[in-house]
């Protein structure tokens, strides 16, 4: 009897996190992810840190009662509000993410580097501390995009409207010098070409999804039953199945039909 491994759990608050999702599977193909999205309740970027907690809460035990052997948080507001609390909770590892303001610092020539995030993520202690920690010497300028996660929610990832937004969000960044911009939000990976475009080729986008695809990796308990051929992905939501499942395919080539959160 051939047994699978126990799946790596990944949650966000929508659709977004299967950028982190696709950094794992490049990463580890081998391992079963099971995602489930809060539709119901996105945008976090507008919810208080108590009710973030109380869904990270919620969605971190739907994922170990499938028999999640890791939990991933594939959202930085969630990190912020929820990850402290989320590890002294469960037994087992749970991988959170953060802007890369770290590696921004550090590849910046302008001095100037630029944050695209949530409202919440932009307002969270986790972020000052980053400030503190890595921003010496650097100018931070951050900037909440609640509309370009809305975007991404509904699988528009091109065209004017897309392109109006991202350009709103982009171009006063790039006109006050910076030349690094961090993708703060697991949603705007999937705006990555245009946001390039917007900013230009000599601006350098930073994103986070393969670096956390490393954590995950050094941290994730050994399987003895893990499959030795490329794994699939199960996906879950709160919000409709139907419309989840038909964006979802949007962003992920093969994407099985949603199931519901319950
Ligand atoms: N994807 C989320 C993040 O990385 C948040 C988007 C939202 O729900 O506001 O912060």
């Amino acid at each position: 009897m051939v047994k699978t491994a126990r799946p790596i759990g990944i949650f966000d608050s929508g659709i977004g996190g299967l950028s982190v999702a696709a950094a794992i599977r490049e990463l580890l193909p081998n391992e079963p992810l099971l995602y489930v999205g809060d539709s119901a309740h996105v945008p976090y970027g507008g919810h208080d840190d108590q009710f973030i907690r109380e869904r990270a809460g919620a969605l971190a035990d739907f994922l170990v009662d499938r028999g999640a052997r890791a939990i991933v948080i594939a959202c930085n507001t969630a990190t912020a509000a929820a990850a402290a609390r989320l590890r002294e909770r469960l037994a087992i590892p749970v991988v959170g993410m953060e802007p890369a303001v770290k590696p921004a610092a550090a590849a910046t020539r302008s001095g100037i580097v630029g944050v695209l995030a949530t409202a919440g993520t932009i307002a969270s202690a986790r972020f000052a501390g980053l400030l503190d920690r890595f921003g010496e010497g650097v100018e931070v300028l951050t900037e909440p995009c609640p509309d370009l996660v809305d975007l991404v929610e509904r699988g528009v990832l091109t065209g004017d409207d897309a392109q109006t937004r991202v350009s709103a969000h982009v171009r006063p960044l790039v006109s006050a010098g910076a030349d690094t911009l961090i993708l703060g939000c697991t949603h705007f990976p999937f705006l990555r070409s245009l946001i390039q475009q917007e900013a230009g080729a000599e601006v350098r986008i930073i994103d986070t999804g393969a670096a956390v695809a490393r954590e995950l990796q050094r941290r994730l308990p050994a399987d003895e039953s893990a499959a030795q051929e490329e794994a699939g992905i199960e996906l879950f939501t709160s919000g409709d199945p139907e419309r989840f499942s038909r964006i979802a395919r949007r962003l992920w080539i093969d994407a099985p039909d949603a199931g519901p959160l319950n």
